[in-house]
């Protein structure tokens, strides 16, 4: 990372999804491509941030500059990101599995029928984290939805104590795609942007955080 209103400065970023395995050869996971988690990881290089990108397993380039940690699934996510800290900012944009299974040690038969699935609550990183003593001076949440995006996004900063969320429609054909129609969340009300391209969007929004840390 080169000289910038970020060179300093240590921020965190979550991205890609969160495989929780079933067997040794079977997972569930969240749609996520990792495109905008890693550009924006990229951008805060870009303006001089040291970044430490935990990532779930993408098919994506590490970004210049960017510490990339690989992980595999959500419980791993969380303890990368308690090792990385502490961070002046954090932005999560991983899209984490909401429960994990009991794998199983060998391959699960077919034949006798479909096995059931029991699910066991992952713990919410973001949440943990703005509870946390280390938590970073700005955290920003991403939230995926596909109606009333504003309104529960307004409702997700609160609940999960986040300074912003990036709130992302995904109604559409976001997921793999190269745009982005968010909405920025915070305590002074509502930005809608333009829909722009991801690496815009991270542009964008590594900005607003350089200006928001001073
Ligand atoms: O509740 P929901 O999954 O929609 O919240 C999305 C936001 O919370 C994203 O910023 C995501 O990275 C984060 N998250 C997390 N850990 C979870 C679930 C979501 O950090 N287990």
């Amino acid at each position: 990372a080169g000289d910038g209103p970020l060179t300093g400065k240590h921020i965190l970023v979550t991205a890609g999804p969160t495989h929780e395995p079933i067997d040794p050869v079977r997972y569930i996971a969240n749609r996520s491509s990792g495109k905008q988690g890693y550009a924006i990881a990229g951008a805060l290089a870009e303006l001089g941030a040291r970044v430490t990108l935990v990532s779930g397993p993408v098919a994506l380039a590490t970004p210049p500059g960017v510490t990339r940690i690989d992980v595999e699934t959500a419980r791993e996510m969380a303890d990368a990101v308690d090792r990385a800290l502490p961070a002046d900012a954090a932005v999560m944009v991983a899209a984490v599995a909401d429960w994990y299974v009991e794998a199983a040690a060998q391959k699960l038969k077919k034949g006798e029928g479909a096995p059931p699935l029991a699910l066991h609550t992952n713990p919410d990183i973001l949440a943990t984290l703005a509870k946390s003593p280390t938590r970073p001076r700005l955290l920003v949440g991403f939230a995926a939805e596909t109606e009333r995006v504003v309104e529960h996004a307004t409702a997700k900063r609160v609940r999960k104590g986040a300074d912003w969320i990036v709130a992302n429609d995904v109604s559409g054909d976001v997921m793999g795609g190269d745009a982005n129609t968010v909405h920025l969340v915070t305590a002074d009300g509502v930005e809608d942007w333009e829909p722009l391209p991801k690496d815009a969007v991270a542009r964008r929004l590594a900005e607003r955080i350089a200006a928001a840390l001073g």
